[in-house]
C-alpha cells in the first residue's frame, strides 16, 4: 500500500460514473440488466459461490481449496447488490504482504503451511482456548455470506465467503468485563514469509496484527472466513482462517490468524503503525474522507475490464453500504 500507484481511470469526472441509485438498489439494478437482455444467471447473481469459473487455468485451480458441501447460505446476505466477482480475478489479485509487495502473490503464498493449524484465544476471557481447525468447524456451524469488499486502495469486489460469525467465538470464550479491545495476529515466520522486496527499507512491524473494539467484533456482520466460492480458503486469501469486516477497508481483515487476544487497551496494528495518518485504527469505509494521497469517493470493480486500468468505476457508499448494521456503533 505505501507505494500504491493511482491509475488515471480513477480520475474520471463525476458524470462518467454510474449514479449510485442506478446500481445500489439491487432490484432496479437487476431490472436494468434484464431489460438489457442480460440474464441474472449469466452474472452469477442467483448462485452464491457459483460465479463463472470456467476460465480458471490449471495452475490457479490447484491453489483452490477442497469443496465445502452443504453449507447453508445465510438468507440475509445472499447478494452484494452487484455481480459476484469471478474467482479467476479474486484469487489472482491479492494483498498478502508476507508473500510480496505486489498483487501477484498467489503462487508465493502456496508456501504457507496450514496443516496442522491452531488458533490460540486468550487474554481477558473466562475460557481461554486453543482450537484446531476441526474444533472450529465442529463448534461453529458454517454459513455462506456474499459480502461487498472494499480495499483502501479504491478497488472493490463481491465475494461469497464461507465461515461463521465472530460473535459465536466471542460467546464461546466469554470475555470478562475488562475486555474492551481485541487483537488478531497473523501467521509469521521469516523463513516462510519473506515480506516485500522493499522490506529492508521500511523495517516493517511483523507480524501483521489487526484490532477491533469488542463491540465491533460482536456486530452481526463481523465474520471469520474459512472458505470462499464453495471451497476452503485458498492460501492467497489467508487460509485457513481470516477476518472479514465488510464495512471496513480490506486491510482490517487479517489473514491466516493464529492468535486472538482480548485486551483492556487498543492494540498497535500493522498499517496504523506504518502510517497512522493514512491507515486509521477504525478504518471504516467513508467516501467523504480522502486518503491523504487519493480520493475514496469511487472504487474500481475488480475484473470488470480487460486490465486494472480500464476496470469500471462506481461510487463508494458510506460503510460500504452496511450502515443499517453498523452506524449505531459510531453514534450515527
Ligand atoms: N492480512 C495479512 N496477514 N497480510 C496482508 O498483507 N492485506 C490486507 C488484508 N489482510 C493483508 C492481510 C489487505 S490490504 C487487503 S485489501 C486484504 O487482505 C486483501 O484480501 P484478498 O487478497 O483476500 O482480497
Amino acid at each position: 500500500m505505501p507505494f500504491t500507484h493511482i491509475p488515471p481511470s480513477w480520475q474520471l469526472p463525476d458524470s462518467a460514473a454510474t449514479p449510485e441509485t442506478a446500481f445500489w438498489n439491487r432490484r432496479r439494478f437487476i431490472k436494468t440488466l434484464v431489460g438489457a437482455g442480460i440474464g441474472a444467471s449469466a452474472l452469477g447473481l442467483n448462485a452464491c459461490g457459483q460465479a463463472r469459473n470456467g476460465d480458471i487455468d490449471p495452475a490457479l485451480r490447484q491453489t483452490l481449496g477442497r469443496p465445502l458441501n452443504s453449507v447453508r447460505p445465510n438468507p440475509d446476505f445472499r447478494d452484494g447488490g452487484r455481480p459476484i466477482t469471478e474467482q479467476v480475478h479474486a484469487s489472482r489479485y491479492n494483498n498478502f504482504y508476507e508473500f510480496g509487495g505486489t498483487k501477484n502473490i498467489w503462487q508465493n503464498a502456496q508456501k504457507l503451511p496450514t496443516d496442522p493449524w491452531t488458533l490460540e484465544v486468550g487474554g481477558l476471557v473466562n475460557n481461554p482456548r486453543t482450537y484446531d481447525l476441526a474444533d472450529l468447524t465442529r463448534r461453529f456451524p458454517l454459513e455462506e455470506r456474499v459480502y461487498r469488499f472494499r480495499c483502501v486502495e479504491a478497488w472493490a469486489m463481491v465475494v461469497p465467503w464461507i465461515g461463521f460469525p465472530m460473535r459465536a467465538l466471542l460467546e464461546d470464550v466469554e470475555p470478562t468485563s475488562d475486555a474492551k479491545f481485541v487483537s488478531f495476529t497473523s501467521f509469521y515466520d521469516p523463513k516462510v514469509t519473506p515480506g516485500p522486496a522493499w522490506e529492508f527499507a521500511l523495517n516493517l512491524p511483523w507480524p501483521y496484527v489487526e484490532g477491533l473494539r469488542i463491540e465491533e467484533m460482536a456486530n452481526e456482520l463481523a465474520f471469520f472466513a474459512v472458505g470462499l466460492y464453495g471451497r476452503t480458503l485458498p492460501k492467497q486469501h489467508g487460509a485457513p482462517i481470516r477476518m472479514v469486516l465488510p464495512w471496513k477497508y480490506g486491510f482490517k481483515g487479517g489473514k491466516s490468524i493464529v492468535k486472538i487476544e482480548f485486551l483492556r487497551e487498543q492494540p498497535a496494528t500493522y498499517w496504523n503503525m506504518i502510517s497512522p495518518n493514512e491507515y486509521k485504527f477504525e478504518a471504516n469505509v467513508e467516501p467523504e474522507v480522502p486518503h491523504p494521497r487519493w480520493s475514496q469517493s469511487r472504487e474500481r470493480i475488480v475484473g470488470s475490464g480487460t486490465n486494472p486500468f480500464n476496470w469500471e468505476v462506481q461510487p463508494t457508499v458510506i460503510y460500504n453500504g452496511y450502515g443499517e448494521y453498523v452506524a449505531d456503533l459510531y453514534g450515527v
